[in-house]
């Protein structure tokens, strides 16, 4: 009670206030999205992600190389093929660009982790994440996909798969597939409460994943809905997901929180397309300090509990945190 207790003791000095923070991000905390595209010598950029590419597979392996250089452990691979069709087969084409970016990247820098985010809407002419009849899209026929999309990953050499499509069941049919086929150790880290958000809106132009028609809020969860994500990420962990993610990361810390307390697996935060494009916009407007705002809304997602968070910010952040 006041004048006894003076919590302004402990933050008059940065040194005392070292001693007392609680949350310390590392570039160990990071992972990093790129998005792998057709061509040679290809670096283009994202017009609404400034400092994100479209990269071809001799490009992308520069970015990679820099981004382990930082301390950063691992990356995420989204792919922009050259040819869209209604079953996205370029997403299990032994020869797609994201199997030929894992080989080429594995080869060059053999120690940063590979993830593959496992997902059909970059690669289906319509833009939904699995096969679609009548306006619809089906859930059990899309599983098969997905896990031919998880093996033709582990068979290039992918060290971890990530499935982000949302239907019902994929986990445990990805992880029976990559069993079967030799792959008993490439862990699963699902998107496993992932949201039908606005805040994606920049990522789909960066993978040209638009939805043709209609959206995706028949299979992402809706965003008023906390108690749900427990139920997704329990069934998930049932399913043999190794690590679980929430996604987006900032409007759901409430949602990281939850999933941190009630489990113990290790909890993914994506940091999405939304929320570093509105960091980078305000910048540009000379609204707010990037770096600093940067900062907070990254410890904010540790503090809520987030074990690693995968962010377009990462090489940067992880520049201010080598110092
Ligand atoms: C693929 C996928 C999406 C994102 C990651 N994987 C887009 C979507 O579901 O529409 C979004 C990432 C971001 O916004 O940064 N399904």
């Amino acid at each position: 009670m006041f004048p006894v207790h003076r919590p302004r003791r402990l933050r008059s000095s940065e040194t005392i206030r070292r001693m007392v923070r609680e949350t310390l991000l590392t570039p160990d905390d990071f992972i990093y999205p790129l998005f792998v595209t057709f061509g040679k010598g290809v670096k283009r950029p994202i017009s609404s992600m400034p400092g994100c590419f479209q990269e071809s597979v001799d490009e992308v392996v520069k970015t990679a190389k820099e981004t382990f250089e930082l301390g950063i452990p691992a990356v995420i691979l989204f792919g922009i093929p050259e040819h869209k069709d209604d079953v996205g087969s370029g997403a299990y084409d032994p020869h797609g660009v994201v199997q030929e970016a894992i080989k080429a990247i594995k080869d060059a820098v053999p120690e940063l982790l590979v993830i593959t985010d496992v997902c059909m809407c970059e690669y289906t002419s319509h833009g939904h994440c699995g096969i679609v009849k009548d306006g619809e899209v089906l859930n059990d026929p899309t599983l098969e996909l997905l896990q031919k999309e998880a093996v033709s990953h582990a068979k290039a050499g992918a060290d971890m798969v990530a499935p982000s499509d949302m239907m019902d069941g994929r986990v445990r049919a990805i992880r029976q597939a990559l069993d079967e086929e030799g792959f008993s150790n490439v862990p699963i880290m699902s998107y496993a409460a992932k949201y039908a958000s606005a805040f994606y809106g920049p990522f789909r132009d960066a993978a040209e994943s638009t939805p043709q028609f209609g959206d995706r809020r028949a299979y992402q969860m809706d965003p008023p809905n906390r108690r749900e994500a427990l139920k997704e990420v329990a069934l998930d962990i049932e399913e043999g997901a190794d690590i679980v993610m929430v996604k987006p990361a900032l409007a759901y810390l409430d949602v990281i929180s939850d999933v941190k307390e009630n489990f113990d697996l290790p909890v993914a935060a994506y940091n999405v397309s939304g929320e570093y494009s509105l960091v980078k916009a305000a910048a540009q407007l000379g609204w707010i300090d990037h770096d600093r705002v940067m900062m907070e809304v990254l410890t904010s997602i540790k503090r809520a509990g987030a074990d690693m968070i995968l962010t377009y910010f990462a090489p940067e952040a992880a520049k201010i945190l080598n110092g």
